[in-house]
């Protein structure tokens, strides 16, 4: 499969609350540092908030994917903008939509030549999984990463996802991440003034700034390692 035009990273989870906004702020703060090229597409319609923290900054697009109009409007977004690096924001509820129209972008993908990374924010729970299972089957050729939550604590506490055997069959293509915990009233901040990573690195507080920038710093490192892991598969 030709691969030659930017990656499209979809940031998954379904589960509402899993930090899939979060870690899409942080994506696209990271690839605006690393030069990169990138346009936002927020599924979630209902509660747009990624695209409302960075619209200033990027070329974003809009679109519901549990109806068949949203996804066409997804594939000719991805087509137009076919030199940048496509970063999705997904809701909660697109679980049955991805399954009902999914095959829309996967039979796209070949001759938009672009790689699907799917990035699949867990907590500690099991259904975090097994909705990973579903989504897994609509986008055979996607690589993907799962990324626990440190939110929801440290590494060693996801015991369910440790012991799995989907652990070993990510392991095999992707890598298992995790995206650090940002102090809740820095988080609260960022959430509650909309704000960007890039905005607030400029006009929070000197205290908070600190805390930003550490966090800043751990998910930087995150998600350097996946650049190299997913070219591999290219
Ligand atoms: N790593 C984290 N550090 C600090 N707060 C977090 C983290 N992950 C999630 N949260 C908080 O949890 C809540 C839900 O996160 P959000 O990204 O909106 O989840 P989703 O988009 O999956 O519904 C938000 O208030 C967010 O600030
Ligand atoms: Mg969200």
């Amino acid at each position: 499969m030709a691969t030659d035009n930017p990656p499209i990273y979809v940031i998954g989870g379904s589960k509402g609350g899993v930090g899939k906004s979060l870690v899409t702020l942080a994506l696209v703060d990271y690839l605006l540092r690393m030069d990169v090229n990138v346009v936002l597409v927020e599924t979630d319609t209902s509660n747009p908030d990624v695209m409302k923290a960075v619209h200033d900054e990027i070329e974003c697009g809009s679109c519901d994917l549990d109806d068949v109009s949203g996804w066409i409007d997804f594939v000719n977004f991805c087509d137009l903008h076919r030199d940048a690096t496509v970063v999705v924001n997904t809701a909660a509820r697109s679980q049955a939509g991805v399954a009902r129209y999914g095959g829309t972008l996967a039979n796209a993908l070949d001759e938009l030549a672009r790689r699907l990374v799917v990035l699949w924010v867990i907590n500690r729970q099991r259904d975090s999984l097994e909705l990973l299972l579903k989504f897994g089957a609509t986008f055979p050729s996607a690589v993907t990463h799962v990324v626990r939550n440190s939110y929801f604590g440290a590494p060693e506490k996801f015991a369910l996802y440790r012991e799995s055997n989907l652990r070993k069959a990510i392991e095999t293509q992707g890598r298992s991440l995790d995206f650090p915990d940002l102090a809740d009233r820095v988080a609260d901040e960022l959430r509650s003034q909309r704000l960007s990573i890039r905005k607030a690195a400029e006009t929070m507080h000197l205290g908070e700034r600190a805390e930003l920038l550490r966090w800043r710093e751990l998910f930087s490192m995150m998600f350097a390692q996946l650049t190299p892991a997913s070219r591999r598969h290219g």
